[in-house]
């Protein structure tokens, strides 16, 4: 049984943190192109926002990895459903997440782009769970830190429900 989902982070505070984080990148990449990845489908809500508030000449693509189902927890085996289109040798690659959980699936993510030899590679996270982490994630870039509560909406979804919803909820059990 699972109630109503809660709003605890409104659509103008996330506009905010992602015109913040918009501005450190932006800082961080001056005169270069960097290749933005996003990890399907939770992030494509952020990504969109944040590519816009850039200014800067992004290129953008997407790596869809095994998902949850219907279930809360990482089952902890990661899997790459669909692969990159982009080669990314040499260029400057930062990853780009909803939310970092235990750590498992954007740490596997991390080791397979390594060994494809970018430029530099930095992860961008709008949310992050620090007291769920099973494996050791530095985030570069940072919107908010969460408590232990499953949240949708803005992307993030519950057995691809509620990813519509504009603000940030948390999901009660
Ligand atoms: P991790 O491998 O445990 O770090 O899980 C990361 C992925 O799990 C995220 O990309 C989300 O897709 C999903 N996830 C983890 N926690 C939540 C949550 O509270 N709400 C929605 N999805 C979540
Ligand atoms: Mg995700």
């Amino acid at each position: 049984m699972t109630s109503q989902p809660e709003t605890f982070i409104t659509s103008e505070e996330i506009g905010r943190v992602v015109a913040r984080l918009a501005s450190e990148i932006r800082r961080d990449y001056q005169g270069k192109q960097p290749l933005l990845i996003g990890i399907l489908k939770g992030s494509f809500v952020f990504m969109a926002d944040l590519i816009r508030q850039l200014g800067l000449p992004v290129e953008v693509d997407f790596v869809k990895l095994s998902s949850y189902g219907a279930a809360r927890e990482t089952s902890g085996k990661v899997r790459v459903v669909q692969p990159l289109d982009t080669p990314i040798k040499g260029r400057d690659v930062l990853v780009v997440e909803d939310i970092v959980d235990t750590g498992i699936t954007v740490s596997f993510l991390l080791g397979y782009l390594r060994k494809k030899e970018p430029a530099s590679l930095k992860l961008c996270s709008l949310t992050d769970k620090p007291c769920r982490r099973r494996v050791p994630v530095r985030i570069d870039y940072l919107g908010f830190t969460l408590p232990d509560k499953f949240v949708v909406g803005y992307g993030l979804d519950w057995d691809q429900k509620f990813r519509y919803l504009p603000n940030l909820c948390f999901l009660e059990e």
